[in-house]
C-alpha cells in the first residue's frame, strides 16, 4: 500500500530517497506508510510495520499519543522540537518532528521526523574518523622510531650470546632477546593489521557464528547467548579473517564485562552477549551516504562503560583493565574502517551496546 498519489514512480522515488523519516498514521493510529528513511529510524520494515499499532515500534508517552488523537479529532497539525523517542529495541532518539492531518474522512495524520542524532552523530563520526586518522599517522610514526633501534639491539644481543661461554651471563642476553621481541610484537599490533584486504562475498552471520563459537568454548558455556538476526542480509565483499578478528574483539570485552557483573547487584541476570542485526536505507557513515548499510549490535549486560572512559576506549593503550592492552577496540576500529563502515558505543550500567556499520555495497 502507499500514499493516494505515491502509485506514480516519481513521487514513490522522492519519498524513498528522503533523509526525512515520512510515516502516515491512519486515524486509529495504526501505520499506514513509512518511506525508506522512516524504516531505518525505526529499526523496522513497511511489511512488519503495516498495520500495526504506532506504538509498537514506539513507545511514547501517554502524552504525546494524547496529542497524536488530538491532531485526528481537530484536524490540527503541530510541530514538536527535541521529543526523545524511545524505540521498543531500547534505543533513544532525540528528534524533531510535525504532524499534518492530510485527509479528513477518515483523518490520516502525515508524521515527518528529523532525527536530531542522526545529525549530531554525523558530526561526531566525522570527529572519530578524524581522530583514528591522527592517531594513526602518530603511532605509525612512533612504532617506526622503535622498531629501527630494537632490531639493533636485537642484533647486538644475539652477536654477544654466541661470544659468552658462560650460560649464566647467556641468561642475561635471552632476556634482552626475548624482551625485544615482545615489544616487537605489541608495536606490530599497535600498528594494526598491515596486510591487504583479501576480499570475498561475506556472510554477517557467519562471522557473528564464528565468534560466538570461539566464546562458548571460551567461556565453557557459561554465557548466554542470543541471536536477532535479520535473514535477508546480503552478503558483501568483506575480508572473513580480518572481521571475524574485529568482532571477536568487541564479543571478548563483552564477555568479560557480562562476566563482571557476576556477584553483583544483578547477579539473578545471567551474562548474557546480544547479537542483533538489521539492515539500514539511505544511510551516512561519516561523509559519505550509503544505499543500504548492516547495523550489527554486539550488546551486553555488564557494567557498562564509565563516561570518562567512554570518550576515549577506541585510542590505541586505553584499557579500564589491569590485564588489558588498550589494543583490542582500536584494531576493530582500523579493521571497520578499512571496509569503509564505523563502530560506535552507547553504555549505561546494565547495558553496553557496541553498534558496527558497514555498507552492504561499493565496498572496494
Ligand atoms: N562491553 C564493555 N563493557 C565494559 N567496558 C568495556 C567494554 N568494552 C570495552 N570496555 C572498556 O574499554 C577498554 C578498552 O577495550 P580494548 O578492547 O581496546 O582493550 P582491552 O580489552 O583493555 O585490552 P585488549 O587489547 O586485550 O583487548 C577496556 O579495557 C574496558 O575498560
Ligand atoms: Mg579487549
Amino acid at each position: 500500500m502507499a500514499l493516494p498519489s505515491a502509485h506514480q514512480t516519481g513521487y514513490k522515488n522522492i519519498l524513498d530517497s528522503l533523509t526525512t523519516a515520512v510515516l502516515v498514521l491512519e486515524d486509529n493510529l495504526t501505520i499506514r506508510y513509512l518511506n525508506p528513511a522512516a524504516e531505518s529510524l525505526f529499526e523496522t520494515s513497511m511489511t512488519r510495520s503495516q498495520g500495526q499499532p504506532f506504538q509498537d515500534i514506539l513507545v511514547e508517552s501517554e502524552d504525546a499519543l494524547k496529542t497524536l488523537f488530538a491532531a485526528v479529532r481537530n484536524g490540527q497539525s503541530y510541530t514538536r522540537r527535541e521529543a526523545e523517542f524511545l524505540l521498543t529495541s531500547g534505543s533513544r532518539l532525540t528528534v524533531d518532528y510535525s504532524v499534518t492531518p492530510i485527509s479528513l474522512e477518515p483523518t490520516e495524520l502525515l508524521i515527518e521526523i528529523q532525527p536530531r542524532d542522526r545529525l549530531m552523530r554525523i558530526s561526531r563520526e566525522e570527529d572519530i574518523i578524524s581522530q583514528q586518522e591522527t592517531t594513526r599517522i602518530l603511532v605509525r610514526g612512533m612504532a617506526h622510531e622503535i622498531k629501527n633501534p630494537l632490531g639493533g639491539i636485537r642484533g647486538a644481543a644475539q652477536l654477544l650470546d654466541r661470544e659468552l661461554n658462560s650460560e649464566d651471563q647467556r641468561e642475561y642476553t635471552r632476556v634482552i632477546i626475548d624482551e625485544a621481541d615482545r615489544l616487537r610484537s605489541l608495536v606490530d599490533r599497535m600498528l594494526g593489521p598491515n596486510k591487504a584486504l583479501k576480499l570475498a562475498p561475506t556472510n554477517i552471520h557467519e562471522i557473528l557464528e564464528r565468534v560466538g563459537t570461539l566464546l562458548e568454548a571460551e567461556s565453557k558455556g557459561r554465557l548466554h547467548f542470543s541471536r536477532d538476526y535479520d535473514p535477508s542480509i546480503p552478503e558483501f565483499r568483506g575480508d572473513k579473517e580480518q572481521l571475524i578478528q574485529a568482532f571477536l574483539n568487541i564479543a571478548r570485552n563483552a564477555m568479560e564485562a557480562a562476566f563482571e557483573n557476576q556477584g553483583g547487584h544483578s547477579s539473578e541476570e545471567p551474562p548474557t552477549i546480544t547479537f542483533r542485526t538489521r539492515t539500514l536505507r539511505q544511510f551516512t557513515i561519516g561523509n559519505r551516504r550509503h544505499r543500504l548499510v548492516c547495523r550489527v549490535d554486539v550488546i551486553d549486560n555488564g557494567p557498562g562503560i564509565p563516561p570518562e572512559l567512554l570518550q576515549n576506549i577506541f585510542y590505541p593503550m586505553i584499557s579500564g583493565r589491569a590485564s588489558g592492552t588498550g589494543l583490542g577496540l582500536s584494531i576493530t576500529q582500523s579493521i571497520i574502517g578499512q571496509h569503509h563502515g564505523l563502530v560506535e558505543c552507547e553504555s549505561e550500567p546494565g547495558r553496553t551496546d557496541f553498534i558496527i556499520f558497514l555498507p552492504l555495497e561499493d565496498t572496494p
